[in-house]
């Protein structure tokens, strides 16, 4: 089934003193609301145990922004799924542009990565999305579609209702620059046929927009039939600008 939702990913940033503030500020923000979406919060994985104390008997859920494609063993540094489960998260993002460019993370390790996250019972939230270039240069859906199929290929339909798209336009990602609502749409809408070429449920799917998603453009971009929410960086770090997408989220 198709849900709404709005997810927090804050990146590496923050701090104890941030957490302390920031999260009670959301979850009584995001109360308020009381709507039908589902709200997420990703902070960097080494607060995750006060976030979760902070959120206790919200309906807030809290994810990792990445994990190991291994199960356990001489890895250091890394995170397991199995781990992030143990910690309390119910989703896990995977194949998130700064870590495709900056760690070097292959379509094939996405789908490593979204294995273990399914095998521990967490749900994987799928980064997908084009540089500036591959725009320009016309190949966006080609890109996104082989970014699918890489991820995704031979999941069961089962495992889908267990998997969310957020389709993120690298260009658009912390540089203010947002798809138009209109160039969104036809984007979600191919990667909803892409899913269902690849046999999988595409249109009961939830896909994500993501990339400079603020308090004033989300509304139009929610509004969309093919986008079911968003995947928010910068904006999700102030409390008043969250919330304002999370209202946004219901209109
Ligand atoms: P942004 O980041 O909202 O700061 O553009 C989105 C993301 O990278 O998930």
């Amino acid at each position: 089934m198709r849900r709404k939702i709005v997810a927090a990913n804050w990146k590496m940033n923050g701090s104890l003193e941030l957490v302390q503030k920031l999260v009670p500020a959301v979850r009584d923000g995001v109360a308020a609301l009381d709507n039908g979406l589902e709200v997420v919060i990703m902070p960097p994985s080494i607060y995750l145990g006060q976030v979760r104390e902070l959120l206790s008997g919200s309906s807030i859920a809290v994810g990792v922004q990445n994990v190991a494609q291994w199960q356990s063993g001489a890895y250091t540094g890394e995170i397991a799924a199995g781990m992030a489960a143990d910690a309390g998260c119910q989703y896990a993002l995977v194949g998130h542009s700064e870590r495709r460019q900056l760690f070097d993370e292959t379509d094939e390790l996405v789908a490593g990565k979204v294995a273990r996250i399914l095998e521990s019972g967490l749900q994987a939230m799928v980064c997908v999305g084009e540089t500036l270039e591959e725009r320009e240069s016309g190949d966006a859906e080609t890109v996104v579609c082989r970014q699918l199929e890489g991820a995704l290929k031979g999941l069961s339909a089962g495992d889908a209702s267990k998997v969310i798209v957020a389709y993120e336009p690298v260009w658009a990602i912390g540089t203010g620059k947002t798809a138009t609502a209109e160039d969104a749409q036809a984007m979600h809408e191919a990667i909803r046929r892409k899913l269902v070429e690849l046999g999988l449920p595409g249109n009961a799917m939830s896909v994500l927009y993501g990339g400079s998603v603020k308090p004033d453009n989300a509304a139009a971009l929610f509004a969309k039939p093919d986008i079911d929410g968003g995947l928010i960086g910068g904006a999700s770090l102030k409390a008043e600008d969250f919330i304002a997408i999370c209202q946004a989220g219901i209109s």
